[in-house]
C-alpha cells in the first residue's frame, strides 16, 4: 500500500524532528493502537523510547508473555520494554467489589497509579506517546448524552507524570489505515489483527467479584472457545467471541458426586461498528465440542451456555 507507505515514513521522520534528543514514554497494552504507536516511534527515536506494559492479571491466557515476546528483549524490536507484574496488586483491590462501574473504577486508577509509579523510576521524559486514533478525537468532542459504562484506555492520561507535550502518532487514523500501518511495520499480523480487547479485561467478563481463580476459569475457557473457533474456521466474519464467566453456581454431576460449580458463557457477535450487534449463529458441533472440552478441562466449571442477546437490549460485554 504505497499511501500507507509513504504515511508511515513522513511520521517517522516528522516525529524523529519534533523529538530531538527527547527522552519519550509509552504505555503499552498490546492492543493495535499503542502497539503501532510504540513501534512508529521506536523507528523515529530507538531508544530514546522506554515502553512500559503494565500486566493488570485480567488479560487472556498466555497474553502477557505473548506481548513480552513481541516486544521485549528476545523480540524484533530492540525497545527499553519494562513489564510491570502487578497481578497480586489488582485481585487485592478488586476483593469484594461487585457492582461494574465500581470495578471499571478501581481497575483504571489502579492502572494510572502502577503506571505513575513506574514512570517516576524512569525520571524525567519529555514526551508521552498515545495510541488515540481518529474515531476516539471524534468521540471525545461530542459528548454523550448518557454513560452506560465508563470506558478505561490502557494508555489514558496519568495525572501525576511530568512531560512537555502528548505525541499522537495516529491521530489522523481510522482503524484499518492503524493496521495497515501495523503491517507496513513489521508487527505480527496475529498482533495487528486482534480482536478488540476491553481495557478493564477480563474484569468485565466475570461478573460480580473478581478472584484470581475465577480469572483462571475465564482464562481456560476463553482459550479453548478460541481455539476451537479458530480450527473450525468460523472467525472470519465475527467481531467479537469470547468466554464469560456468569457469577451462578448450579448442581451437576460428575460420576457418582454431586457438582456445585461455575456456568460458563459463551458469546460470539457479528457487528460492523460495536454500537449495535447481533449474535452469531455458530455451527452446533461447535459449540457441542467447545461445552465438552470446557467441562471436561476447565476445573470449576459444571455448564456451558450460549448467549443469543443482541445488542440492545444487551451489551457486548457482560458488565
Ligand atoms: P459493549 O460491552 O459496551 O462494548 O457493547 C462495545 C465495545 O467496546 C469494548 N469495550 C471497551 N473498550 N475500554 C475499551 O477500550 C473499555 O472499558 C471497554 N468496555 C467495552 C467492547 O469490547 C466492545 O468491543
Amino acid at each position: 500500500d504505497w499511501k500507507m507507505d509513504s504515511f508511515v515514513e513522513t511520521t517517522i521522520k516528522a516525529l524523529r524532528e519534533k523529538i530531538g534528543d527527547g527522552k519519550v514514554l509509552c504505555a503499552l497494552s498490546g492492543g493495535v493502537d499503542s502497539s503501532v504507536a510504540a513501534v512508529m516511534l521506536s523507528k523515529a527515536v530507538g531508544k530514546q523510547l522506554t515502553c512500559v506494559f503494565v500486566d493488570h492479571g485480567l488479560l487472556r491466557k498466555n497474553e502477557g508473555d505473548e506481548v513480552e515476546a513481541v516486544f521485549g528483549p528476545n523480540g524484533p524490536y530492540q525497545l527499553n520494554f519494562i513489564r510491570v507484574n502487578a497481578q497480586e496488586r489488582f485481585y487485592e483491590k478488586l476483593k469484594g467489589a461487585e457492582e461494574p462501574e465500581q470495578k471499571r473504577k478501581i481497575i483504571g486508577e489502579e492502572f494510572i497509579r502502577v503506571f505513575e509509579e513506574e514512570a517516576k523510576k524512569i525520571g524525567a521524559v519529555d514526551f508521552f506517546v498515545q495510541g488515540t486514533i481518529y474515531p476516539d478525537v471524534i468521540e471525545s468532542g461530542l459528548g454523550k448524552s448518557a454513560v452506560i459504562k465508563s470506558h478505561h484506555n490502557v494508555g489514558g492520561l496519568p495525572e501525576h507524570v511530568d512531560f512537555k507535550e502528548i505525541v499522537e502518532p495516529l491521530r489522523l487514523l481510522f482503524k484499518d489505515e492503524v493496521r495497515k500501518a501495523g503491517l507496513e511495520l513489521g508487527i505480527p499480523g496475529n498482533l495487528v489483527f486482534r480482536q478488540p480487547f476491553p481495557g478493564p479485561g477480563l474484569g468485565v467478563r466475570i461478573v460480580g467479584e473478581v478472584t484470581a481463580d475465577k480469572v483462571r476459569i475465564v482464562q481456560e475457557a476463553d482459550a479453548i472457545y478460541r481455539e476451537e473457533i479458530t480450527k473450525a474456521g468460523v472467525d472470519k466474519n465475527l467481531g467479537q467471541y469470547f468466554a464469560a464467566l456468569t457469577n451462578m453456581r448450579s448442581v451437576g454431576c460428575m460420576g457418582d458426586e454431586r457438582t456445585y460449580d461455575y456456568a460458563v458463557a459463551l458469546r460470539a457477535v457479528l457487528t460492523s461498528d460495536f454500537m449495535t450487534a447481533e449474535s452469531a449463529e455458530l455451527p452446533w458441533e461447535v459449540l457441542g465440542k467447545v461445552t465438552s472440552r470446557i467441562v471436561n478441562e476447565v476445573k470449576g466449571v459444571n455448564r456451558v451456555m450460549y448467549d443469543l442477546t443482541g445488542k440492545p437490549p444487551a451489551t457486548i460485554e457482560f458488565e
